[in-house]
């Protein structure tokens, strides 16, 4: 059976003049969810958006709202977003210093939690929740910025993260975010990434749609050429 790819485009490298055009093209093309980038300025070097950008892309996104926070004591706002009608909420282990509390948390308000790590945390910090969370985001970049190279060595820990999930018989997603783009997926997906994030090669492309597809398909597409 073919392996299930997800794909979600990171809005953070749309033109903040015309989000709503970009949301109306993340609807109308295969990407499976929505990914938005909160950053605080503390946690990482670079403050994106917040509450009333997020707020106003709710009404009209038609796709999963896939929240990654950048920030510090994220469990501040859980309820908050839950109230903007996030599906998926996403804290950094580094930043969660109760991160059971915050999953449960997270589930009550019946929002699917993930946990992001990293260039820097390896995947073992996960062994104790990786049964409750529903999503695993291995950064391939220091976060905080878009456009930024994937980082080799993420390869590594997406195989030992997907080892961890078999061996636990956890039902997580690994995502990857950072420097994703058609010509690595392929890659990244074979190390075992259910869902690719991509900030600059969807945005930048001159065909945002094609480059979702693209992305969405780069499993068939390798295939294919190796013949
Ligand atoms: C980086 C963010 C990413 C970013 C990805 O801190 O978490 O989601 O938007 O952007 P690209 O795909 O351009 O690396
Ligand atoms: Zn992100």
């Amino acid at each position: 059976m073919d392996k299930q790819v997800y794909v979600a485009p990171s809005l953070l490298a749309a033109d903040f003049l015309h989000l709503s055009k970009a949301v109306e093209m993340v609807n109308q093309s295969e990407a499976d969810w929505l990914h938005l980038d909160v950053m605080d300025g503390v946690f990482v070097p670079n403050i994106s958006f917040g509450m009333p950008v997020i707020e106003s892309v709710a009404k009209v996104c038609r796709k999963p709202m896939d929240v990654h926070l950048m920030i510090v004591q994220p469990e501040r706002y859980i309820d908050t977003f839950h109230r903007l009608g996030v599906h998926h909420l996403i804290l950094h282990y580094e930043t969660s210093v109760h991160l059971h509390r915050y999953i449960e948390h997270i589930h009550q308000l019946n929002m699917l939690a993930g946990v992001a790590l990293n260039p820097h945390t390896p995947v073992s910090v996960l062994n104790d929740v990786v049964q409750i969370v529903d999503i695993i985001l291995i950064m391939s970049v220091n976060p905080g910025f878009g456009g930024q190279h994937f980082i080799p060595h993420s390869l590594h820990k997406i195989q030992a993260t997907k080892q961890l999930i078999e061996q636990t018989r956890s039902s997580a997603k690994i995502v990857v975010d950072g420097g994703v783009d058609t010509q690595n997926a392929a890659e990244i997906l074979r190390a075992g990434a259910d869902v690719l994030v991509a900030g600059s090669s969807v945005f930048g492309a001159p065909d945002p749609i094609r480059a979702i597809s693209q992305l969405k398909h780069s499993l068939n597409a390798a295939t294919h050429l190796q013949g």
